[in-house]
């Protein structure tokens, strides 16, 4: 369409008789039709008020990110559509202006938009000098940055695992150092001491017994605190999940006999095997049924499912604990995060990185005094062998 169309309408206004204004209407109605489904068909989304701020046009990228119906919202002011949104101050700008805004609803989303000024130029009625140019309201563009923004966090989320992993890494290594030496000290006293007579000898290596126990436990805090922070490459090989839950619970079994805790497994029999790193999936269950425990108190019930559906198997880890809060779910995998206070605010972090390397995701749903629910998705193994290109069967071996 010619942009010029109006301009030669314009011009012509006075000498067009009745029967072509006809035509006019019909042309102007396709041409408005035409831009109406160009403007959709953008992923952007685009606003039009007047100058009270009423809504005028909005396209259906914009009705989608702010949840709006085109009809209801026409005529509507737009801060009353878009709860939150200070246009008074947006709109007093001269120019063009940009900013980034976090919305709630329907989801949430960040969006950057920018805000443009619309003004009409009045003309002088013999059509040659421009005498004013009015404002007639805005346009509003706007993009939705959610993917972009939430890469930028998962950078930034690594970079503080390196830093954390760097500084784990050397306080082990700090303490690994001592406890040797306190491991080789004990010893040398175990000699001496059945060198003594046998009473004050048995109460000697009573103490010597729980010193040597004792060491042993921090190393192997140590040592489990360095393979979980570690990010080291999972071996992958065909495993049952079922028998990793297994496992994982088979850890507490002193702490569930002591506190009667109640753990319910629904293990679905016939999961298909997936490739995955035993013991770094064995850990990522391990501290989710950690955080239950700790969650519930004497008598709790923690449900285990394991399911599958076309794609994917799932892990659920249901229980009836304290459950959490809106605010602290959305903060949960931040680094340090903890209410705890011995917590180390780093358990889900490692259970989500675990579940990522192994191509699977998690998601977590909970009420505060309603119990937490934690699910676990992970592909199978012939989702990806399905991925690869036909005629080349010796490739699939290699995956
Ligand atoms: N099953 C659960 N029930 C209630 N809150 C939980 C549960 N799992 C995790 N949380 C919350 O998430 C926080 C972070 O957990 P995590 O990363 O394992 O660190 P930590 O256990 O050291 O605090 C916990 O402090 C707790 O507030
Ligand atoms: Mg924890």
């Amino acid at each position: 369409m010619k942009s010029g169309f109006l301009e030669k309408l314009i011009g012509r206004l006075g000498r067009i008789g009745p029967e072509e204004v006809q035509n006019y209407l019909i042309r102007l109605a396709e041409e408005k039709g035409f831009f109406e489904t160009v403007f959709n068909a953008i992923q952007e989304g685009i606003i039009v008020t007047d100058s009270n701020g009423r809504i005028t046009y909005v396209n259906e990228a914009a009705c989608e990110l702010f949840g709006l119906e085109s009809e209801d919202a026409i005529g509507k002011r737009l801060d009353e559509r878009v709860r939150g949104l200070d246009w008074d101050a947006l709109s007093q700008s001269e120019g063009a202006i940009s900013r980034d805004m976090e919305i709630f609803y329907p989801q949430n989303r960040f969006i950057n938009f920018y805000i443009v000024p619309l003004t009409i130029e009045h003309r002088a009625a013999d059509d040659k000098i421009d005498i004013s140019a009015r404002q007639v309201g805005h346009a509003m563009i706007l993009r939705d940055i959610t993917e972009s923004r939430r890469s930028a966090e998962q950078t930034i989320e690594s970079e503080r695992l390196n830093v954390l992993t760097l500084l784990a890494a050397g306080v082990a290594h700090e303490i690994g150092n001592p406890l040797n030496s306190l491991h080789i000290h004990l010893q040398l006293m175990e000699r001496k001491v059945r060198e003594l007579d046998e009473k004050v000898q048995a109460d000697l290596q009573e103490s010597i017994d729980v010193a040597r126990a004792e060491i042993a436990r921090l190393d192997s805090i140590v040592s489990q605190f360095l393979r979980a922070i570690r990010p080291s490459k999972p071996q992958l090989h065909p495993e049952n999940v079922n028998t990793i839950v297994d496992e994982a619970v088979r850890f507490f079994a002193p702490e569930i006999q002591d506190r009667e805790l109640v753990v319910e497994q629904e293990l679905r029999s016939d999961l298909p095997l997936l490739q995955l790193d035993r013991d770094q999936m064995k850990q990522a269950f391990y501290n989710v049924i950690k955080n239950s425990f700790e969650a519930m108190k004497r008598r709790g019930v923690l449900r285990i499912r394991t399911d599958r559906d076309d794609t994917h198997v799932l892990v659920s880890f249901t229980d009836t604990g304290i459950g959490m809060s809106a605010e602290n779910l959305s903060r949960v995998f931040e680094p340090y995060f903890t209410t705890k206070s011995s917590g180390t605010g780093l358990g889900l972090l490692i259970v989500r990185r675990i579940v990522r390397e192994h191509g699977g995701e998690l998601s977590i749903a909970s009420s505060e005094g309603k119990g937490l629910t934690l699910t676990i998705r992970l592909p199978y193994i012939d989702r990806r062998v399905r991925m690869l290109e036909a005629g080349t069967p010796e490739s699939t071996t290699n995956q």
